[in-house]
């Protein structure tokens, strides 16, 4: 049986983001199982001072709320509560086992660890519930944290993590992002989003819907209003070596300078084309950097892709930023977007892979935001040695946790496997690369692509958590449990 599409019953921010430019975590462990039954049902409602959770408006708000507030439980945050034996049984074994046990899966090996991870996620059986604030202010987040966690007896606050849009949706190694996500035909207007890839169907971020798999859809946990209208979601800190990522540019750049076909990759001269700010002639050395920066994402730093713009970050005419595909180039593909770039490993669209039929059942929601202060690259300041710790706050939304996040970053990023060529290699941005064995291939129109090796690894796991995001139903009945 399928469920019948009721927004209101979804929380918000899975099927579209709220575009707030700041976020709370709130990491929580339930410390009195009644007082923390009564909050939740509290908070379907917003009474008792407890703040309201935000729920699908269904369209495009009128006038968006100041502050949105979230919830999203862990597999011991469900047992914390007294959810039953028997629909604990029904969850799915990767968010049963909470994702430090999924290390292996997700290379979270070596300084990425779960051993090395932060508190509290160095004790994840503790961490039972993630709220989420979203506001325009900090005040506004003090606010909200204040009604929802001061001065009460059913949580103990484990730790506060807080990030921040920096202008124009540009996060950590200065790229845009936020570009490229899924759209649901019962939420979003296909007419004001030019997107060449197929809408998602509401199975790829919601339980109890049709998947992109024929016929197949998720074992959604019980009771049924527990499961249905749920997701899940991969919450990560991902620290990230801006300092290194420079560094990383630069001695490519200077290498690649002395390569003997570096011409065919950037001809002489067309370091014209691009252009960082406008009016502004990089030298050679600083456009390959770019070109290498591009390259790893798939993007140019400003969002243009690859896909539709190979040679230059400012296409003219401007070309889309989500209109493209892997399959209608009339050379190698590569040539335009190589084939281990972050976003065609993450989503190839409709280009040809090994596992053909996984072409469009990955897709993630993302929400992320970055903390700590934006990087100023400088070449001439020597590296701080108390550089403040950057990174990304991530979401990584679907209905399936193994067959999207975990598939993603196990076969697609990390092991390469959807296309021979880049197969054994990692994610140039965030794989877990090792100097000594890393490799990445800058194609070329014609001929052997030229190889970069020696890509250290720049995003390291900190921490992070598996959480069901509940509909409103499951979190009255979660609320309304005795004994
Ligand atoms: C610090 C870590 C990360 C950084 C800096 C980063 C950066 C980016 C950037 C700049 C884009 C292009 C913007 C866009 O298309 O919207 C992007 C897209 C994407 N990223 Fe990441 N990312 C990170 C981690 C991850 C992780 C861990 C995953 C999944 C396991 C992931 C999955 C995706 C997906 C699915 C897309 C969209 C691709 C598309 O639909 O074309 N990213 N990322």
């Amino acid at each position: 049986m399928s469920c019948k599409f009721n927004p209101a019953d979804v929380q918000g921010n899975i099927l579209r983001g709220y575009r707030k430019p700041r976020v709370r975590y709130l990491m929580l462990e339930i410390s009195d199982r009644a007082a923390a039954r009564r909050w939740l049902t509290a908070a379907t409602s917003g009474t008792g001072g407890v703040p309201q959770i935000a729920t699908e408006s269904g369209q495009r708000w009128a006038t968006k709320p100041d502050t949105c507030f979230n919830i999203g439980l862990t597999f011991e945050g469900l047992r914390a509560l007294g959810t039953p034996a028997a629909s604990l049984a029904t969850f799915p074994t990767e968010f049963v086992q909470g994702m430090n046990k999924r290390a292996i899966k997700l290379g979270d090996a070596g300084p990425s660890a779960p051993e090395n991870w932060e508190q509290p996620f160095n004790e994840p059986a503790r961490v039972h519930l993630i709220a989420s604030i979203y506001a325009d202010d900090v005040a506004q987040l003090d606010r909200v944290q204040h009604d929802a966690v001061g001065g009460q007896q059913a949580f103990k606050l484990l730790r506060v993590r807080d990030g921040w849009c920096f202008d124009g949706d540009y996060v950590h190694f200065n790229y845009q992002d936020n570009i490229s996500q899924p759209r649901f035909a019962e939420i979003h207007d296909r007419d004001s989003f030019s997107d060449s890839q197929p809408m998602a169907p509401l199975g790829t971020a919601l339980l109890g819907y049709p998947t992109n798999f024929e016929g197949l859809k998720w074992r959604i946990p019980e009771p049924e209003p527990l499961g249905y209208n749920g997701s899940f979601n991969a919450f990560r800190v991902l620290e990230q070596d801006v300092v290194g990522f420079e560094e990383y540019l630069t001695a490519a750049a200077t290498e690649l300078l002395e390569h003997p076909k570096v011409n065919e990759l950037l001809p002489p001269g067309a370091e014209a084309n691009i252009q960082v700010k406008e009016g502004q002639r990089l030298p050679r050395h600083d456009a390959l950097r770019e070109v290498i920066a591009a390259a790893m994402c798939g993007r140019w730093r400003n969002g243009v892709p690859l896909a539709l713009s190979p040679d230059t970050p400012n296409p003219s005419p401007d070309v889309s930023r989500t209109k493209f595909d892997y399959t209608n180039f009339d050379d190698d593909g590569a040539a335009r977007c190589p084939y281990g770039a972050h976003i065609r490993r993450c989503n190839p669209r409709g280009g040809q892979i090994v596992q053909r039929v996984a072409n469009h059942s990955r897709r993630l929601v993302r929400r992320g935001m970055p903390y700590g202060p934006a990087y100023v690259h400088d070449p001439a300041k020597p590296r701080d040695p108390n550089e403040p710790k950057r990174g990304l706050l991530g979401n990584f939304i679907g209905a399936n946790l193994g067959a999207q996040f975990e598939a993603m970053s196990c076969d697609w990023l990390n092991l390469g496997l959807q296309d021979p060529r880049i197969t054994g290699s990692n994610d140039p941005l965030l794989g877990a690369n090792e100097p000594e064995t890393s490799w990445f291939d800058l194609p070329l129109k014609s001929g052997a692509p030229i190889r970069l090796r020696g890509l250290p690894r720049f995003v390291t796991t900190k921490g992070g958590a598996y959480t069901f995001l509940p509909s409103m139903a499951a979190i009255r009945y979660l609320g309304s449990l005795t004994g």
